[in-house]
């Protein structure tokens, strides 16, 4: 059977080994999808042992996306941008690393969610690692353009600087965001995992879709969005689900359908 994990720390919560079992019922794939939890120094040991005992691939998680960049012998262009990888498929002793997870959420974005992304305006909340790995692929999309706004200025400046090249992207703080309503609002910060909502202006979120990249709870961004008269509140469950339908499909070549699967998940947690 072939052999495929997820590894992070802490990776009990991870969603990953039922999703990607249900993908391959799917598709008629025999394989194994383990999760593995890497002590914080000892990345790259972990990941030797795995495919040592005949690993093909494995997604990453928090917090090892960059040292995963850092080991890949060969990365996509995404990931390369993103300078972070989910993703790395073994092929004779090559690591190969790609980021699916602004593709996850283009996907979710587009396809559940109904939503185009061209011409639009994108506020995207925060400035770190969740905002580089999904900066390129909304861009991809041609919006109109993408407001990046931190708390800490310097750093959303810095990374729109850095994106530049990929569509117009221009970067704010936090408390220069005016309370003019935006197409589309994507929280990327941590704040979520804290109970927190970040200080945004109001009127931002009327009529907008407003999307936490994290799920499994109604966030303080979320709540806030419904507060003021968003159009559509969603969490990252659906953005959980394509990204690892991408990583799939990287592995096997065979891409699964997500739906049932994000059905599935959100009737789980009823
Ligand atoms: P991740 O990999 O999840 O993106 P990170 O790289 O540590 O984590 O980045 C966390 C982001 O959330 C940062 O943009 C951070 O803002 P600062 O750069 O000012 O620290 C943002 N963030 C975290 N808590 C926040 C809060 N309460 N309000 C606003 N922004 C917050």
């Amino acid at each position: 059977m072939s052999k495929y994990a997820v590894i992070g720390n802490p990776i009990d919560h991870s969603l990953s080994p039922m999703i990607h079992a249900q993908f391959a019922k799917q598709v008629g794939l025999s394989i194994t999808y383990e999760k593995i939890l890497s002590p914080i120094n000892e990345f790259s040991s972990s990941v030797e042992r795995f495919i040592k005992s005949g690993g093909l691939g494995f997604n990453i998680t928090v917090p090892f996306k960059i040292n995963a960049y850092e080991l890949t012998n060969d990365c996509t262009l995404n990931a390369k941008a993103a300078g972070a990888v989910n993703t790395i498929k073994v092929e004779n002793n090559t690591l190969i690393g790609e980021n699916t997870d602004g593709i996850g959420l283009v996907n979710d974005l587009c396809n559940n969610l109904n939503q185009s992304l061209k011409d639009k305006e994108i506020l995207i909340i925060g400035a770190g690692g969740a905002t580089q790995g999904i900066l390129k692929p909304l861009l991809d999309c041609g919006p109109e353009k993408i407001l990046l706004a931190n708390r800490t200025k310097d750093k959303s400046i810095k990374l729109a600087h850095k994106f530049s090249k990929y569509g117009k992207v221009c970067g704010f703080g936090l408390d220069q965001i005016k309370a003019k309503p935006v197409d589309i609002v994507i929280n990327a910060t941590s704040a979520s995992i804290a109970g927190k909502m970040p200080e945004l202006a109001n009127g931002v979120a009327e009529g907008a879709i407003c999307y936490d990249l994290m799920y499994g709870i109604e966030t303080p961004f979320m709540k806030w969005a419904y507060k003021n008269s968003a159009l559509k509140v969603s969490d990252g469950l659906g953005m959980l689900v394509e990204q690892a339908a991408s990583s799939f499909a990287f592995w096997h070549g065979k891409t699964p359908q997500t739906r049932p699967v994000i059905n599935l998940l959100r009737e789980k947690d009823d």
